[in-house]
Order: structure tokens, then sequence, then C-alpha cells
């Protein structure tokens, strides 16, 4: 057991997420308290709102609703959908199956498409299947699926969406901050992501932007919606003119995803996009260098998280547990069906920095040679 915090030594975290937090951000958040309907606070509530959305691109509104990713997954759903909606699903990975997950709970009526994990989703299957349908309220898809470190292209999932009149969800955790996304190109009408990836602030906090029409059809839903905490259209009451309390706003995170946001926008958001791909292609060349097979190629690789194949006769929880004792570089193990068989190297946010690319990869050479592992 830790006697004190200060045993903890810092860490590289090159894993999933959390990523590492800014310290101005963790400054930031050291900001006495303000109550949560002080006026001063409403300024920062409405600047922080202001910059989510020109980070998605967009004139929507735009929140930072309380809780992790799932939250704003949660939200989605539970605002979006009643009992009996047809949903049809994209899914090509394990956080897709957390979204199927979700919309089974609401008791929608779930239209999963499923494709091969580790590769982009084909678009033309949503095309055939919305053929078979007509009166689909919702389609989803996820923007950088984390568990197999694909980037999925959104232009033909939007414009086969729209043409069949449906609303698109999207979710945005890991690529928000780090690759461009463009909600009102892409005429997104729910995207969510996460405080503590590409934004480079602690887990607590889940960026949202929702459309007009999606507002709209919150609004005027039969049923309420099953989460209170997560409803939509009364979060969006607190964070409109009409200031109406909610919840009791988690202030210190909000001074923390306001000092991140400035952040980005400090560096512009293009340098920022060239900085993830930038060490992404460092770490893959360094990988392959040392003959490891990677999964995916070409455009639809994921600049935030590098999927590496486990070679046969490593001991891959060894290896992982090795780096984090010591050399305190933590990396993700593999997910869902990935369990066991990859690594997933993490660069988002304040961990994308070409100095622990090599750290990563001089501590995983040593690891291995001590596994003794012909490298
Ligand atoms: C693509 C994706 N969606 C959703 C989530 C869930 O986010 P959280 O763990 O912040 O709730 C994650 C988490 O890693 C994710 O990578």
């Amino acid at each position: 057991m830790l006697k004190n915090d200060s045993e903890l030594p810092p860490r590289i975290l090159l894993g999933p997420g959390p990523s590492m937090a800014n310290a101005r951000v963790l400054d930031a958040m050291s900001h006495s308290m303000l109550g949560y309907l002080d006026p001063d606070f409403m300024v920062v509530l409405d600047e922080i709102s202001d910059l989510i959305a020109r980070l998605y691109k967009t004139k929507n509104l735009a929140m930072a609703i309380p809780g992790t990713g799932s939250a704003g997954m949660e939200a989605g759903f539970s605002s979006l959908l009643e009992p009996g909606d047809k949903v049809v699903m994209c899914l090509y990975g394990h956080f897709c199956e957390r979204m199927f997950e979700m919309a089974t709970r609401v008791g929608a009526n779930v239209v999963p498409i499923r494709a091969q994990w580790g590769e982009p989703f084909p678009e033309e299957l949503l095309e055939n299947e919305l053929k078979n349908h007509a009166d689909v309220k919702l389609v989803t898809a996820i923007h950088g699926e984390t568990s197999t470190g694909i980037c999925q292209p959104l232009e033909n999932i939007s414009s086969i969406t729209k043409e069949h009149g449906a609303m698109l969800m999207v979710d945005a955790v890991t690529t928000l901050g780090g690759t461009d996304l463009d909600v009102d190109k892409l005429s997104i009408d729910y995207a969510y992501s996460a405080s503590q990836k590409c934004l480079g602030a602690p887990p607590g906090l889940s960026p949202v932007v929702v459309s007009d029409e999606a507002m709209a059809t919150i609004l005027s839903r039969k049923t309420k919606p099953y989460s209170w905490y997560l409803d939509l259209s009364l979060l969006a009451n607190y964070w409109n003119e009409r200031r109406i309390y909610h919840h009791t706003t988690p202030v210190s995170m909000m001074f923390g995803i306001r000092e991140a946001l400035n952040i980005i926008f400090e560096e512009g958001l293009e340098n920022r996009f060239a900085r993830h791909e930038k060490n992404a292609e460092i770490l893959r060349s360094g990988l392959k260098s040392m003959q490891f097979d990677l999964l995916g190629s070409g455009k639809s690789r994921l600049n935030q998280i590098t999927p590496v194949i486990i070679p046969p006769g490593v001991d891959g929880n060894e290896v992982a547990d090795q780096l984090l004792r010591e050399f305190n570089i933590e990396i993700g193990k593999g997910l869902g069906d990935f369990a066991g068989k990859i690594w997933r190297i993490g660069l988002m946010g304040e961990s994308s920095q070409t100095e622990y690319v090599f750290a990563f990869l001089s501590a995983l050479e040593s690891v291995l040679i001590h596994q003794e592992f012909p490298l």
C-alpha cells in the first residue's frame, strides 16, 4: 500500500486513456469554487461552449456534460431514441458493441450491421441495409475505434444516412482534438467525446454537440428519456440562456476543460492534427524496424492508437507489466476479440510527444531482451 501519493512516480501514459493532462489544466482546476449559477461562472460556461463548437466545427449547441465518454454515449441513446424507434448501427469493434448494448437497453428496434474488426467499415453494407427500411430514425458510427485502431471515414456514411432521411450519431471519444472532424460538413446530429484523451484534461466531462433537428426530436418525444441525469433537453436548459439548475456542475472540471481547449487553439488545430500524425508515424516506423506487425494499413489507421500484434512466444501481459513497473510507461492491452492478441499504444493529446515515443521504443527493447526475444 502507498504511504503517500509522493511515492507514486509520474507515469508516461501511452494507453487508450486517460492520457496525460497538461500542467496548466491541472493548475486551472485549483481555482476557488464558484456557485453553479454564479454570473461569472456563466461566462466560463459560455466560453467552454464556444470553444467546443469551434473544435467540432459546428454552429450546433455545444455542452460539456458530467461523466466520461460513456455518459455522452448514453445521453445520446437515451435522449434520441424512444422504445421501438429504429436505429441502424455500424459495428466494427468493442466500443461499437457498447453502443449496441445501450441502444438495446433503450428498447429501440436495433438493426446491427457487423463488420470485420480491424478494417474500416464497408459503407455499402449500410447502403444495402437502409434500402430495406423506410423508417430509420438514427444511424450510428464511431470515428476512431480505439479497440482496433481504425479511423472510420465518415463522408459516405453521412451522405447515405442523409439520403435516407435519418439522423447521424458519431462517437468522437478518441478523435476530438487529434483528428479533424467537421460536424457541420458531415451533417452530424449528435457527437460526443471525452476530456481525457486528445483534449489533455483529466477524465470527467463529455463534450457533446446537438443539432437543431436532434433537439427538436428530443423535445417532441412521446415518452420521457429513461435517464433524467443525461436528458439532453434538461442539460440544454442549463447551458442555454434559460440557465435552469439541473445538477451541481463539476466546477473544477469546467475550469480544467476551458484551459485545455484554450491550449488546443493556442497550438492551432492543423498543427495539433499534424503532431498526432507525425508521432504515430514515428512510432509505427520504430515498431516495424523492430519487426513487429501492426493491425491496419493506409489511411484508415488511427493516429491515436497503434495496435501491435503480440508475437508468438512473447508474454504480452508480462511486457505491459514490466513497462509499467520498471519504466513507468503504461500501454493498453487488447479488448474483446483482441484480448491477449495485441498491445494498444496510445499517443493522444499531451501524451503524443516524440520523446515519449523514443522512451517507449527503447523501454520495449530492453523488456524484450530481458524476455530473451530475438530482436
Ligand atoms: C471510442 C470510444 N468510445 C467510448 C469510450 C468510452 O469512454 P469512457 O471510458 O470515457 O467512458 C471509449 C473509451 O476508451 C472509446 O475509446
